[in-house]
C-alpha cells in the first residue's frame, strides 16, 4: 500500500467514540482505510464500498478536511433489523431527532439497499423522512420541510441483509465536490476522488515530475498537485454538512483548518505537466488549476500524444478515452499504439500508470504490467495498470 504525505498524524486528543463511515468507489477502499489511518481513525476496517472507522468531533473534522477518496464521511446513530417498514419506521423513531436538527431546519433522506426485503430506496427513505416529520410534530407540533438539494440534514440508511444503519452524513453535498471544477461542462471529467485513488496507488509523492499527457480536464494534474503540496482538499473553500449540525464547534474546527494550512508546502518545487490534442480541454484544465489555486504548479501546453517530449525521470499518470461502441473502440487502436510507443521510447527510467475501461485496447499498448489495481469508474470497471520502463 502506497504511504501518501497527503496528510497528517493528529491523534485524537479525547476519547469519544463515534461510529464512523466514510464511503468510497469499489477498489479504492484499502487506499481510504490508509488514509483514515493517518489522521488518526481507530479501529478501523474495510467494508462494502467504504471503511468503518471510531473517533471523536475531532476525527469528524479531519475526516472532511483531510480524505482524498471519501465520497462522504457518515455517523452512524442507530443499527436495527428492518426487513419491513413498520420495523424501519419504529428503528426511526427511536433517534432523538431534535438532537440532529433545529425546529425550523430542513431534511433530506436517501437510503442505499442490498440483500434485503425492502429494496426500494426511494420508499425506504419517504419511511425515514415520515418518522423524523411525525417525532417533531410529536414533540413539538411542528414540521420541518424537505430540502432535496440543500438541506440542514442529511440522513442516510444503509440496508444489508435486513440490518438499517441509519447515519447522518457529516459532509454534506459529496467530498469529490472540492470546488475547483469550472462551471462550464466538460466531457467524461474523472470523478475528483477517484483521480486523488489512482494518484495515490500509483504513489506518487511529488518528489518527481508527474506527466499526463491526455490530461482532459485536469483531474488527476490538480488531484497530484495537492498531494504534492501537502493541501488539504477541504481547504479549496467548500462547506460541510457538520457546519450545520447542532453540535458545531467552530473553534475546533478553525484550529484544524489553521493545523492544515501550516503544513502546506508552499515554497516546494514540484514539476507537474499536462497535455492534451484538444483546446476545449486545455481551457478546463487551466480553469481546474486556477480554481485549486495550483496554476503556478501545473504546467499545461496543447500536444499530441505523438509529440510527448522525452522524459527519464518521474512518471505518466493518464486516463486515454476508452470509448464504449464497438466503432468507437476499433477508431482507438492506433492512440493506445502510439501511446505504448512513445512511453517505450520517450519515457525510458520513468514509471507509468494507465487507467482504462477496456482491456482490449491496453493490450494493444504493447507493454507488460508489474502491478495492477482494479476500480470502478461509476458502472464501469477500469483496469489501472502500473509499467516500469527500462
Ligand atoms: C478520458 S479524457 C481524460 C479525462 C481527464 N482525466 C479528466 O479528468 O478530465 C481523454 C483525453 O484525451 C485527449 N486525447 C485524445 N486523443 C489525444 C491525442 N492523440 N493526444 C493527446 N490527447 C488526446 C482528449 O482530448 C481527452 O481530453
Amino acid at each position: 500500500m502506497p504511504q501518501s504525505t497527503s496528510t497528517i498524524d493528529v491523534r485524537p486528543k479525547r476519547t469519544l467514540p463515534l461510529k464512523l463511515y466514510a464511503t468510497t468507489s469499489v477498489g479504492l477502499e484499502e487506499v481510504l482505510e490508509q488514509e483514515i489511518k493517518r489522521i488518526g481513525g481507530r479501529e478501523v476496517t474495510v467494508g462494502r464500498r467504504g471503511v468503518a472507522f471510531r473517533g471523536n468531533l475531532e476525527t469528524v473534522y479531519m475526516a472532511n478536511l483531510w480524505l482524498r477518496t471519501a465520497h462522504r464521511v457518515l455517523l452512524n446513530l442507530v443499527e436495527f433489523d428492518a426487513p419491513d417498514r413498520k420495523a424501519l419506521y419504529d428503528g426511526v423513531r427511536t433517534v432523538r431527532w431534535d438532537e440532529h436538527l433545529g425546529r425550523k431546519g430542513t431534511l433530506a433522506a436517501d437510503a442505499v439497499s442490498n440483500d434485503s426485503d425492502l429494496t426500494h430506496t426511494r420508499f425506504i427513505a419517504q419511511v425515514i423522512k415520515d418518522g423524523i416529520v411525525d417525532e417533531f410534530r410529536d414533540r413539538y407540533g411542528t414540521r420541518p420541510n424537505v430540502d432535496r438539494n440543500n438541506p440542514d440534514l442529511r440522513v442516510s440508511a444503509r440496508l444489508l441483509n435486513n440490518r438499517c444503519v441509519l447515519s447522518v452524513d457529516t459532509s454534506g453535498e459529496r467530498l469529490h465536490r472540492r470546488g475547483y471544477r469550472p462551471s462550464f461542462g466538460f466531457k467524461a471529467p474523472l470523478m475528483e476522488t477517484l483521480a486523488a485513488g489512482v494518484v495515490l496507488l500509483s504513489e506518487f509523492d511529488g518528489s518527481t515530475p508527474f506527466v499526463d499527457p491526455m490530461c482532459g480536464s485536469g483531474t488527476l494534474l490538480v488531484e497530484a498537485a495537492l498531494v504534492a503540496r501537502q493541501v488539504a482538499p477541504g481547504l479549496l473553500g467548500r462547506e460541510f454538512g457538520f457546519m450545520r449540525h447542532p453540535s458545531y464547534d467552530r473553534h475546533l474546527w478553525r484550529q484544524l483548518v489553521e493545523l492544515a494550512k501550516s503544513q502546506m508546502k508552499n515554497d516546494e518545487e514540484c514539476a507537474i505537466f499536462g497535455s492534451d490534442v484538444a483546446d476545449e480541454s486545455l481551457r478546463a484544465a487551466r480553469a481546474s488549476a486556477a480554481g485549486a489555486g495550483m496554476d503556478d504548479v501545473i504546467r499545461l501546453r496543447k500536444a499530441d500524444i505523438a509529440d510527448l517530449k522525452s522524459r527519464t525521470e518521474g512518471m505518466v499518470v493518464v486516463n486515454p478515452p476508452y470509448g464504449e461502441r464497438l466503432g468507437e473502440i476499433e477508431q482507438l487502436v492506433e492512440l493506445y499504439q502510439t501511446l505504448g510507443r512513445v512511453l517505450k521510447t520517450r519515457c525510458t527510467g520513468m514509471s507509468a500508470h494507465v487507467l482504462s475501461g477496456s482491456p482490449y485496447l491496453s493490450q494493444k499498448m504493447g507493454l507488460k504490467s508489474a502491478r495492477r489495481d482494479i476500480v470502478w469508474n461509476g458502472a464501469i470497471k477500469c483496469r489501472l495498470l502500473h509499467y516500469s520502463l527500462y
